[in-house]
């Protein structure tokens, strides 16, 4: 038996209790029964577009290589060699024929077979390199958008990504007509428990408050398109801790509501882009620039929000990395991306308008979190009009907390599915 804290006493379906955010116990718990044995996202197909590319990442605590092969074939496995454990490559990305240990040279393929041991004949009959390939991760791909697990046995990607599928089509949508890529990303870490991240990304009842600087360095009719609080918004559990919070209707689907004016901070650009395209591919392109009007938050490690990826890696149980990845048209129109970047600098920057304030939120939410113990942390607004589609989905309003509720629901599923398998 492992020592794990008992964990259903720490949620009730409007709150949480203080301490997730701070209890050693409760994450080392979650590194294992989350972070393994989940799907994690680790990367969007455009970071490794050929064979030979890959990238390093993490799945949890674990460092890991993604790479393509020379059959195209995508790979994730463990960075550690087989030998004494060494990470075989320190690079963030790159293109390369293999993978070679830097201790005593022990060589892997891009598929992480071992290729070659250096001075073989001091292992006289002990070294079978077949059975001391890198470890691999179990990999699947949706809509461009890689995850890997350690689990050989939960649902497919495809199931598990469910009835978030078509908003992920949604959000891919802003590559107008070509495929979305990544542009480039910057990280930070804030003092603070990864679940306070995730909270925030379908949090819409912080956005007038935390970034009102923001509303302020903007122009009024893009002021007036972000001031969605009691507006036609929604926030709806899409099963499996996914959810959506639509904060601009409109922008929902970039291929409707083409006729739409453009803004005027797009006229410029506008302008470039009819040089070399029709008005009808302006007004798509134009569309997509401006990205999607909601946020989708895919348990548990990453929000596709509004225009950008937002990838959260915890550290510690009190820190917590996250990088904002920057997306574009991969082939798409220069000015296009260019103004792409300067929207995302403008909010999710370093020295942007956004993120430095929603920061200094999360920062602030650890630190109170540790005065009295023994007070929830609410979860219930809008629970009291919460209604169920259809489909079964759960929904409320835009400032409502249906997005939380969701993510800890699935939270305690994970965390007590190997209790409940017994
Ligand atoms: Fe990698 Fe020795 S630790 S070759
Ligand atoms: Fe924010």
């Amino acid at each position: 038996m492992t020592a794990f804290p008992d964990v259903k006493s720490l949620l009730e379906a409007d709150r949480a209790d203080g301490s997730i955010y701070s209890n050693p116990d409760v994450y080392e718990m979650e590194m294992d029964r989350i972070f393994t044995h989940n799907w994690i996202w680790v990367a969007h197909r455009s970071d490794i577009p050929e064979s030979g590319d890959f990238i390093t990442t993490f799945v949890g605590s674990h460092p890991v290589i993604v790479s393509r092969d020379r059959k195209g074939q995508v790979h994730v496995m463990l960075n550690r060699c087989r030998h004494r454990a060494a990470t075989v490559c320190e690079q963030r990305h790159g293109k390369t024929a293999s993978f070679v240990c830097p201790y005593h040279g022990w060589a892997y393929g891009l598929d992480g077979a071992l290729r070659g041991v250096p001075h073989q004949d001091g292992y006289t009959g002990q070294l079978d390199k077949a059975k001391l390939p890198l470890v691999s991760l179990r990999v699947e791909e949706y809509n461009g958008l890689i995850f890997a697990t350690f689990d050989k046995d939960i649902m497919s990607l495809d199931a598990w990504l469910g009835k978030a599928k078509p908003w992920i089509d949604l959000f891919m949508k802003q590559g107008a007509y070509w495929p979305v890529k990544t542009m480039g990303e910057h990280k930070f870490t804030f003092p603070g428990n990864w679940k306070i991240q995730l909270e925030n990304t379908t949090d819409a009842y912080h956005f007038p408050i935390v970034h009102k600087s923001f509303l302020d360095s903007v122009d009024k009719e893009t002021e007036d398109t972000l001031t969605f609080l009691g507006g036609e918004g929604y926030v709806e559990d899409l099963g499996h801790g996914h959810s959506v919070m639509v904060m601009i209707p409109d922008l929902v689907d970039l291929d409707e509501n083409l006729e739409a004016p453009i803004p005027q901070r797009f006229e410029e650009l506008a302008e470039e882009l009819g040089k070399d395209h029709s008005p009808e591919e302006v007004r798509k392109i134009i569309r997509a620039v401006g990205g999607s009007g909601f946020n989708l938050n895919l348990f548990p490690n990453l929000a596709c929000s509004m225009a950008f990826f937002r990838v959260l890696r915890p550290l510690s149980v009190s820190e917590t990395e996250i990088r904002h990845i920057a997306i574009g048209m991969d082939g798409g129109p220069e000015a296009a991306n260019q103004a792409r970047l300067r929207l995302h600098e403008h909010f999710q920057g370093p020295m942007g308008f956004g993120t430095p304030d929603d920061a200094e939120a999360w920062d602030r939410v650890q630190r109170g979190s540790l005065a009295g113990r023994d007070i929830p942390v609410l979860l219930n607004r809008g629970i009291g009009h919460e209604a169920e589609r259809e489909n079964g989905n759960l929904y409320s309003d835009v400032s409502a907390e249906t997005g939380m509720r969701a993510a800890y629901r699935q939270w305690l599923v994970a965390m007590t599915a190997e209790e409940n398998a017994e």
